[in-house]
């Protein structure tokens, strides 16, 4: 550990010599099913952890949010943002933390001016909608996002090796659509007008969300984070091409600028028609959204790239009983191959009640855990063992 208490990280560039031994990530770990799951090694059971698993459903999450004000004030305050960080960990025994964060925090740092008014969801002061705005637009000095490295050492920290700490942050596209409209929306209907009418303006645009991208997962690794991942919200509102040439290949530039081996998840809403693209970009997990089909993906391209989802995020409102009979049926349909990972297929939603999600997490860790038991056993009846 280094003075401040990070965890010292030796790099090796991908361009780097062919001598220099790739980072062993998570050897520090108690727990490292999640960084085995990625990587597609045996687990003795699946792994599990939920987007949005600290937040509004939780009440301690209410709580300190109402203590510190506002939602920014909470993330870039490094002591209460790892707080939140491991509030779901006191509760549930997840098998990976997240960085407690937003992905606006980048086109923030960039000058736009981000908020978050209770109840209506974030708001730029600022777009980046016109040809001048986004000339205007460089990669942010990351000393603007100390709050999220001083937040990741002081995570890493508390979480003294138990489980993974997982780094993000928003894709270059799904960034571009909240800088161009300013705010959430229905359809983005700017920015799909964009890709047709000036497709230069929006490369532009998501080029130079790339490079700061690159440039803040980068630093979130050397901070200490043990796997990186990529929101890709709105990627799934663009017609295939478009989807190639504005998201995921952006998207895949930042990959190339990654520290060699730390696993990387890239999630992305309503893209299963790209999947043959997205298991090709050098991400080793891919992320699914509910809709998609899980066990379809896992036999065509499990050889490749590790899954992560997909259960409906709606199914944990019902009671304990059925949202295990959800989890079961997923599971089921994942297979027993290596290379998966449990998780929600968009955000545990602030309805959610708590005890729904400690019956998932049961369920899952027992299910996973019968069914490897009794693959072992099977083996070594096979093996004469
Ligand atoms: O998953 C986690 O627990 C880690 C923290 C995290 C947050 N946002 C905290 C948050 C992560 C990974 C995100 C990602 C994020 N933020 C995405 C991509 C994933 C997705 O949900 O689609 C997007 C599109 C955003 C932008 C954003 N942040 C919106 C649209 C909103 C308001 C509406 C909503 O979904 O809640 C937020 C606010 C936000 N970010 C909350 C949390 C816990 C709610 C906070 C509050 O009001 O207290």
């Amino acid at each position: 550990m280094s003075a401040k208490g990070r965890p010292e990280r030796e790099f090796s560039s991908p361009g780097g010599s062919a001598a220099a031994k790739p980072q062993a990530w998570g050897d520090h770990l108690t727990n490292d099913t999640l960084l085995r799951a990625l990587r597609r090694e045996p687990t003795p059971y699946v792994p599990i952890w939920l987007m949005r698993q600290a937040g509004r459903y939780l009440p301690e999450y209410a709580a300190l949010r109402a203590r510190a004000g506002s939602f920014m004030a909470l993330a870039t305050n490094p002591s209460l943002a790892a707080e939140v960080t491991l509030q779901p960990l006191a509760r549930f025994p997840l098998d990976a933390a997240i960085l407690f964060s937003d992905i606006l925090t980048v086109p923030d740092a960039m000058g736009l001016g981000l908020r978050f008014a209770e109840g209506e969801g974030p708001r730029f002061a600022r777009t980046a909608a016109d040809e001048q705005a986004i000339a205007a637009l460089t990669v942010p000095d990351l000393a603007r996002l100390r709050y999220v490295f001083d937040a990741i050492g002081e995570i890493k920290r508390a979480l003294a090796g138990r489980v993974p700490l997982i780094g993000f942050a928003g894709s270059p596209f799904t960034l571009a659509c909240y800088m161009i409209e300013g705010r959430g929306s229905a359809d983005f209907a700017t920015v799909r007008r964009m890709a047709f009418a000036r497709p230069d303006l929006l490369d532009r645009l998501v080029r130079v969300n790339a490079d700061a991208v690159g440039a803040y997962l980068a630093e979130q690794a050397r901070a200490g984070a043990d796997a990186l991942m990529m929101f890709d919200t709105w990627g799934g509102l663009l017609p295939p091409a478009a989807y190639r040439r504005f998201s995921l290949a952006p998207t895949c530039s930042i990959l190339a600028r990654l520290p060699a081996g730390i696993p990387t998840i890239l999630f992305t809403k309503g893209a299963a028609h790209s999947l043959p693209a997205i298991a090709q970009s050098g991400v080793a997990c891919i992320g699914l959204d509910w809709t998609a089909d899980l066990g379809d993906a896992r036999r065509r391209f499990g050889g490749r790239v590790a899954f992560q989802g997909k259960l409906d995020p709606l199914a944990l409102l019902g009671d304990p009983g059925s949202v295990e009979r959800a989890g079961a049926v997923l599971f089921a349909d994942s297979g027993s191959a290596p290379g998966y990972v449990f998780n929600v297929g968009h955000g545990l939603v602030p309805a959610t009640p708590p005890e729904n999600v400690a019956a998932l997490v049961a369920a899952v860790h027992r299910a996973s855990r019968s069914c490897n038991a009794g693959q072992e056993a099977s083996e070594a009846a096979h093996s004469g063992g």
